[in-house]
């Protein structure tokens, strides 16, 4: 549990969910404008069964919203890579369906996935090529882009992922990280509408990371939706408007990050010699019963704005000597939301 004063901006529990964009750039801005309103990504009830009857994704129900970068968080084995395939085709839903840019899928797959910048689990790749004739190679392969600026286009990705000096080293002879780096260059080839990136950290160090987020913040700036999976929330909490949980085959929390935290029960502590009277406003403002003490008073915050709760309470004239918004590090509330001695099946 960590503290943190009121005065510093705090946003915690903002109600408005659109606030959380602001913290991440302007991706979600631009398109406010935009005519297409449906969402990036939206699933339906999206269900994979693999063949022995297990489960690894289990009715879920994505929705990503246009500008977003959407943190799809959730521990190993809980059926991110298994979603993202399903996202991109290449593996068959049990049952569900998807659509992706406002487009059903997979119908729509020729038009729609050249817009789809995408990172998956081993990317084929050719191992006695080097990094840059392999990306030459892809681009080759799409249609929608002119042969003639190949060369730009595949030195601008390697150059954004910081790879020359690497260029022209046989793929096989790239580190894991490389590798990864490699592939995020894929998906960064062409200017793209989503990139739909399955843990683009791993394998790099924390220098590394930083860079990928770096990419993804731009990436979002330029005006492209952005669904990146992590199985660490301190990864890609920094740059995220937007959360998905998974466990166990389940989604079991999407919202805003601000969402996220109220429902991490975040909550505010007053300390005043007029705990009732502190009390009463906070009731008011619609905190979660407010639990007395002898120098004060707490009460979980919910979505009330804490700023909101300063203000009151110096309208009703109730002394505060201090007001601390104390809030579950995100690392705990994952914990909490993914199992661990929490039932989030209720
Ligand atoms: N091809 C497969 N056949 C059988 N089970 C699979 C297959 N791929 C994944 N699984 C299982 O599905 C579950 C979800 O896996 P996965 O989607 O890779 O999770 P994550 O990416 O979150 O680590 C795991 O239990 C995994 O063992
Ligand atoms: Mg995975």
């Amino acid at each position: 549990m960590s503290s943190s004063s009121v005065t510093t901006g705090e946003r915690a529990g903002e109600p408005d969910p659109s606030a959380s964009a602001d913290a991440a750039g302007g991706g979600r801005a631009a398109q406010r404008d935009s005519t297409e309103t449906a969402a990036a990504i939206q699933t339906y009830g999206l269900t994979k069964r693999f063949p022995g009857g297990q489960v690894a994704v289990d009715r879920v129900d994505l929705v990503v919203p246009r500008g977003a970068i959407y943190g799809f968080l959730g521990p190993n084995g809980s059926g991110k890579t298994t979603t993202i395939r399903m996202l991109l085709g290449l593996v068959r839903p049990t049952s569900g369906r998807h659509e992706m840019l406002g487009t059903q899928m997979p119908r729509a797959a020729a038009d729609v996935l050249p817009r789809v910048g995408a990172l998956v689990e081993g990317p084929a790749f050719h191992p006695y090529l080097s990094g840059r004739d392999n990306l030459l190679r892809l681009d080759a392969g799409d249609r929608t882009v002119t042969g003639s600026t190949a060369r730009a286009r595949v030195d601008a990705a390697l150059d954004q992922v910081g790879l020359t000096a690497a260029a022209r080293k046989r793929y096989r002879k790239y580190s894991l990280g490389m590798r990864q780096r490699l592939g995020l260059a894929a998906a960064l080839l062409r200017r793209r509408d989503l990139l739909v990136l399955d843990e683009p950290t791993n394998g790099l160090d924390p220098q590394g990371t930083r860079e990928v987020r770096n990419l993804l913040r731009e990436a979002s700036a330029a005006g492209a939706t952005v669904f990146v999976s992590s199985h660490l929330l301190s990864e890609i909490e920094q740059i995220c408007t937007d959360v998905g949980v998974m466990s166990h085959g389940r989604l079991v929390f999407q919202g805003s990050l601000p969402e996220l935290r109220a429902a991490a029960g975040v909550r505010v502590r007053v300390e005043t010699s007029h705990p009732q009277a502190a009390a009463e406003v906070l009731t008011r403002l619609g905190t979660g019963t407010p639990e007395l003490r002898p120098d004060g008073v707490v009460a979980d915050l919910g979505l009330v704005p804490s700023d909101k709760v300063t203000a009151e309470l110096v309208a009703y004239d109730v002394d505060v000597r201090q007001l601390v918004v104390e809030r579950p590090d995100l690392e705990d509330l994952f914990v909490a939301l993914t199992g661990e001695g929490f039932d989030v099946d209720e």
